[in-house]
């Protein structure tokens, strides 16, 4: 597809993908009756709106193991192959919760602090590029925590339809860079660099690597990047048709083709602190 360089081919996908999206949240959420045996019309439903909207959301009865569940709800879409995460706590789905311990307080998502927008796995090489992750919430915090989203796609769509060269200087190959992540020494991970938006050659889909964080980050060396990103944010933390915000419940769960998202700050009971599951996989949903 060359919807990057081709007007024509670009104006036919935006057309159908804007005919296509639902913007309403709660058409957009399944109710599940047996997690461990979807029906075909749950599983297709989920798949239509990972084509058109790139997630979907789903509802569960309460299970005495949700890790066993939603791995197996995953399964079910053939998310199988795990990203190897750091913190990963049982080979399957990663526990975002505020923990005690100092070496995993550092990073954001074990506090209840806010997130800022990002696509989950900015960081990865190109062999280690997430598409697709699931989010499950076990138990909501006391307040706060919602999530807010927007379809990358989409998201490209409005940047472009504003401006084009904004949009143009957002798929160089250089246009965000994550310096190695050492530790006592070693490389932990090594330098990524690539665009913000790009067609993946897996999927050949318009896909998106983001993060909204200053730190640690380089960013291409030219006068036009710097209003680009300005642009991006504003247009990631306007309100529109597009943008999603949900606070998920208990026995919630989303799954999706690595849309760009954040999380607010929240206010936990610390007897019964908030849990979300994730998986992070190298496939996508379709
Ligand atoms: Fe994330």
């Amino acid at each position: 597809m060359s919807i990057l360089s081709k007007l024509d081919d670009y104006k036919y996908w935006r057309d159908n993908k804007l005919n296509n999206y639902t913007t309403n949240l709660e058409d957009c959420l399944i109710e599940i009756d047996n997690p461990l045996k979807l029906k075909k019309s749950e599983k297709d439903r989920v798949r239509f709106l990972c084509n058109s909207n790139n997630f979907a959301l789903f509802h569960i009865q309460k299970q005495s193991d949700y890790v066993k569940t939603v791995t197996n709800i995953n399964a079910q879409f053939d998310l199988v192959e795990i990203d190897k995460h750091l913190y990963m706590q049982d080979q399957s789905l990663a526990h975002i919760t505020p923990k005690v311990e100092k070496n995993q307080s550092e990073f954001i998502p074990y506090t209840n602090r806010a997130i800022g927008w990002h696509t989950d796995g900015y960081y990865n090489d190109i062999d280690h590029r997430i598409r697709s992750f699931s989010l499950f919430c076990a138990n909501p915090a006391i307040s706060g925590g919602i999530n807010d989203w927007i379809d990358p796609q989409i998201a490209y769509i409005l940047i472009r339809e504003e401006n084009p060269d904004v949009a143009k200087i957002l798929t160089h190959p250089q246009a965000l860079s994550i310096p190695e992540h050492k530790k006592d020494g070693k490389t932990r991970r090594a330098k990524s660099t690539g665009a913000i938006f790009f067609i993946d050659e897996l999927t050949q889909q318009l896909s998106m690597r983001y993060t909204q964080r200053k730190k640690n980050i380089k960013f291409l060396d030219s006068i036009e990047i710097k209003p680009a990103l300005e642009s991006l944010s504003k247009l990631l933390n306007t309100s529109t048709q597009y943008h999603f915000k949900h606070l998920m419940q208990s026995g919630q769960g989303m799954l999706c083709n690595n849309v760009v998202h954040k999380r607010e700050a929240f206010i936990d009971d610390s007897n019964n602190p908030r849990l979300m599951l994730r998986g992070r996989y190298f496939k996508s949903i379709n």
